[in-house]
């Protein structure tokens, strides 16, 4: 079992994803997060991570994909057939890759908006956030499309804690932001599963950060999960430290003929 040895209380089983019907995607991924832990989901582009997010979330159904076989329990309850909505009301969000805020509303009132389905005790959860992102609170009457990526990212974040969230899924919260800002809402993020019990799916192209935040990483090949262990074990891992913690290019990722070799190397092992 994935984590921290609690209960998992996300399941997912064996499960197949297609869009428009005949693409397929994902090709047999299972995937468990326990109770109160962070579990990082891994891979190069294109692997299939965030069809993985969308296929727990619901926003599957928005790009025409669907999940054709195997299944997702949330605290026992099969989802994968629910609408978006009725997923978000079991109290599950996904921070969609992008950041997007609402930019014609101040940060208070994206924050607001994250209300919308658990109204009441609106004013403590405000605080509640502003307490976990003081920049917000001083960005609190700006229009969210005036604010820097650092804080829009923050704002998204925020606007899902607003919800009171059972289970959050992050897709790359540290695309294109400067390395303090990583540092700064990647601790946030800590702080939200350690102190609020928030359960997180990460999904995160920067792995060295990713394996230093969860103590669980699966990672992802070509719409199939091809290792899952301890992060601490994925480090010493020759082919994670060769592929992922090399870093040799611009941008940290290498080269498309280093990862072919990769593959070839790969067929090796298992
Ligand atoms: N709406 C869609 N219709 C058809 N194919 C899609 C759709 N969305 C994604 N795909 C394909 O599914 C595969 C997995 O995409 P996905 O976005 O899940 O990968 P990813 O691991 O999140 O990659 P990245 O690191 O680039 O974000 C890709 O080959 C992609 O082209
Ligand atoms: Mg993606």
């Amino acid at each position: 079992m994935a984590g921290n040895g609690n209960e998992a209380i996300l399941k997912i089983n064996n499960i197949e994803v297609r869009y428009h019907e005949v693409i397929l995607v994902l090709k047999g991924v299972s995937i468990e997060v326990p109770a109160g832990g962070i579990v990082a989901l891994l891979g190069a582009n294109g692997a299939g991570k965030s069809t993985t997010l969308k296929a727990i979330s619901g926003l599957l159904k928005h790009e025409d994909g669907e999940v054709t076989d195997g299944g997702i329990e949330f605290l026992g309850e099969r989802i994968h057939r629910l609408e978006a909505e009725q997923i978000a009301k079991r109290g599950i969000f996904q921070i969609i890759e992008g950041r997007r805020v609402f930019e014609h509303l101040t940060v208070e009132e994206n924050l607001v908006v994250g209300a919308h389905l658990r109204p009441s005790g609106l004013k403590e959860r405000l605080d509640m956030v502003y307490h976990y992102f003081p920049r917000l609170r001083e960005r609190r009457n700006v229009m969210a499309g005036f604010i820097s990526g650092g804080e829009q990212q923050m704002c998204v974040i925020g606007r899902a804690m607003m919800a009171q969230p059972k289970l959050m899924l992050l897709d790359e919260p540290s695309m294109g932001l400067a390395p303090l800002l990583i540092k700064e809402i990647f601790e946030i993020i800590q702080r939200l599963n350690r102190e609020e019990k928030i359960p997180i799916l990460l999904v995160e192209q920067n792995v060295k950060l990713a394996l230093t935040v969860a103590p669980h990483a699966y990672v992802m090949e070509n719409g199939r999960i091809v290792m899952d262990d301890s992060s601490e074990k994925l480090k010493e891992n020759p082919d994670i430290r060769d592929f992922y913690l090399g870093l040799t290019d611009v941008g940290g990722r290498k080269s498309f003929r280093e990862v072919k070799h990769y593959k070839r190397r790969k067929r090796w092992l298992a």
